[in-house]
Order: C-alpha cells, then structure tokens, then sequence
C-alpha cells in the first residue's frame, strides 16, 4: 500500500513538472506591450489620481507594470487576462475614449470588488487604509460621476 502511495505521488509530481515544462511554450501570455499613454480622465485631485495610480493603473493602464511571475505559465495567462479585460472594461490612460463604466468605479471600490484580493495580496502597494479606500471612492465620484 505505502509503496503504491509514494508512486503515485511521484507520478503526481512528475506530471505537475512535465505540465510546467509544457506551459512555458504556450505563446500565450508573452505579450507584454505597454502601448502610448494619451490621455487621463481630468482627475478632481492629485490625490486621486495619486491613489488610482497605486491600485488601479496595473490592470486599467497603459502603464502595466510586468512583475517577473507575469513571465511563467501559467500564472502569465492569469495576469495577462487581467490586463486585457481591465483594459477594455476602463482605460484610464486613453480618455480620449469614451470610458462608460468609469462610472462604476467608485462603486467597485466602495463595494471591495476593486482592486481585486488576490492582487493586493501580490502588491502591499495597493492596499489601501480606510481612509485611503474612502478618498478614493469620493475621488472617483468627483471626478466620473
Ligand atoms: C488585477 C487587475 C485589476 C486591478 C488592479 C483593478 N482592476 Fe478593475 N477590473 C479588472 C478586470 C479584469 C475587470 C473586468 C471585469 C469584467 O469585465 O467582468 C475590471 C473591471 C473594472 C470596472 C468595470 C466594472 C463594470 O462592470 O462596470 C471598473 C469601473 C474598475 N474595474 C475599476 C477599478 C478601479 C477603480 C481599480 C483600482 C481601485 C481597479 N479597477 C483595479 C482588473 C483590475
């Protein structure tokens, strides 16, 4: 029993690694082209913008910063994902666009859903204090709503 038990996990692991090994070669998820910063919403403050820039430009910006994990499958399909949907839902470098749901941004934040846990988990950076959370949120109200 004990000896079947070790094979399998051995098995195990060896399929976690040829998956590993595998992933690297899906192109997927290299592309990691910050294109042009145009234009920025007309922010009602530095502060918020200040703010927005902390916890929000990673996946609503043209000004990604690519951390080196956002190199290794499969956590590089995640963060690209991340990247391209935020971008398409608010793009806060390309104002020049019509950017219909900044206006649920205070919301987002106010409810929790923004920006998303498991990123702040991976950037302190973007944790914000209640205080923080709260200025945000009328910022963003000032400035979209
Ligand atoms: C880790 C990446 C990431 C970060 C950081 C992030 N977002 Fe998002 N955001 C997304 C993604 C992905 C979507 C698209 C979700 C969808 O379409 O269902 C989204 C959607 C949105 C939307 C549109 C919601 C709607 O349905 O109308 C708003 C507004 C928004 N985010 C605001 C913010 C604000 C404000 C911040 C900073 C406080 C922020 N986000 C931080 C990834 C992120």
């Amino acid at each position: 029993m004990q000896a079947n038990r070790a094979t399998l996990v051995k098995r195990g692991l060896l399929g976690i690694v040829i998956f590993l090994v595998v992933a690297q070669a899906v192109p997927y998820g290299r592309d990691h082209t910050n294109p042009p910063s145009v234009k920025e919403p007309e922010w009602d403050s530095d502060a918020t913008r200040e703010l927005v820039h902390r916890a929000c430009f990673d996946c609503h910006s043209n000004q990604t910063h690519w951390p080196w994990y956002s190199n290794v499958a499969p956590v590089s399909w995640l963060v690209l994902r991340d990247v391209q949907q935020g971008r398409h839902a608010v793009n806060f470098t390309e104002f020049q666009f019509k950017q219909r749901r900044a206006k649920d941004a205070s919301d987002e934040v106010s409810g929790g859903d923004m920006p998303p846990w498991f990123y702040v988990i991976m950037h302190p950076r973007a944790q914000l204090t209640k205080q923080e959370r709260k200025a945000l949120v009328s910022g963003l109200e000032n400035t979209f709503e």
